[in-house]
């Protein structure tokens, strides 16, 4: 199967009660990581791509290596997806370089200029079959190239949405009702909860539409403590609940975004292997262990959190 767009993923993720895993990549072991535990699951998937991860990588290695994972996956459907595309020009270096989806984030943008940007990178890819994902909402957090204060933060309002949608015409709308960037999401002592109240009423103005969560890492505990075991430094590092981003996945939520937890898996297994064998020195051997437990923890999230195990 060539890449996909996520028009038919989504409607089946929506109909179904399911969402379909965003998982960043940034290099050959991440994914191939991800890609064998879909096709052992039959999950479709959405391998997304970020400005910092085409800095680091080069786009068009990223783009052969997700290609590559096509043709050892055939039987799951695969969309490569810009994440948090940040202007007119980056997002349109994607459509043209073969990504299937692309994100314009212009969510810290005044409403009518969101709109603006929005609408004019829809029109560009439309014009080439491909779909578009926007933002409305500041989501907390930081990562390279995503870099909001909580203070800059604030839940979607639901009362901006359908104007939005009818004047950009984009596919799919990530919100924010809580969830944020990185491995700090909640502070240590208080209950994680999500907005659900926000998301029903998005919903309620935008039946059928599918909805896209970021910032949705759920921080395994097995692996900070793997980190902070093994000379590593995150206190306090904690995510969403699963169960909330199941529930979240049964409603209209059709894409879910997760990084962070691969990027703890890797770091933790790295550190520990390290550890426990001082001696060694080639980068086969500690990054075998790293994609087997990013593909086992990958493996958890379809099965377990986004219920899309089986659907491809
Ligand atoms: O939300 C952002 C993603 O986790 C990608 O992060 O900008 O560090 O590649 P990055
Ligand atoms: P996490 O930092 O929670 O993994 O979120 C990733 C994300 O939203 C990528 O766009
Ligand atoms: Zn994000």
């Amino acid at each position: 199967m060539a890449l996909v767009t996520t028009t038919e993923m989504f409607k089946k993720a929506y109909d179904g009660g399911y969402a379909i895993g965003a998982f960043n990549v940034n290099n050959m072991e991440i994914v191939q990581a991800i890609t064998e535990a879909c096709r052992e699951e039959k999950a479709p998937v959405i391998l997304q791509v970020s400005k910092g991860a085409r800095a680091y990588a080069n786009h068009t290695y990223l783009v052969k290596l997700v290609e590559a994972a096509v043709i050892e996956c055939p039987e799951i459907p695969i969309c490569l997806h810009l994440d948090h595309g940040d202007s007119f020009e980056t997002c349109k270096s994607c459509i043209d370089g073969g990504f299937t989806s692309v994100m314009i984030d212009a969510s810290s943008k005044p409403f009518a200029e969101n709109i603006a940007i929005t609408k004019q990178v829809v029109e560009y890819a439309h014009d080439h079959g491909v779909v578009v994902e926007a933002e409305l909402g500041a989501l907390a957090g930081v990562e390279d190239e995503v870099n909001v204060s909580a203070e800059n933060s604030h839940y979607t309002r639901p009362e901006e949405v359908e104007e939005f949608v009818s004047k950009t015409g984009c596919d799919s709308l990530a919100i924010a009702i809580g969830t944020s960037h990185g491995a700090y999401k909640f502070k240590p002592g208080t209950k994680p909860q999500l907005r659900f109240d926000i998301l029903e009423e998005v919903i309620k103005r935008l039946p059928g539409f599918p909805i896209v969560l970021h910032g949705s890492s759920s921080v395994p505990q097995e692996y900070v403590e793997m980190v902070n075991t093994y000379g590593g430094a995150m206190p306090g590092a904690i995510g969403v609940p699963e169960d909330q981003l199941r529930h979240a996945a049964e409603l209209a939520v059709c894409k879910i975004n997760i990084d962070s937890d691969l990027r703890l898996a890797m770091t933790g297994t790295i550190r520990k292997f390290f550890a426990e064998h001082p001696d060694k020195f080639d980068p086969r051997e500690y990054l075998k262990p790293a994609r087997a437990n990013i593909k086992e923890l990958v493996r958890h999230k379809l099965v377990d959190v986004l219920g899309c195990a089986g659907k491809a």
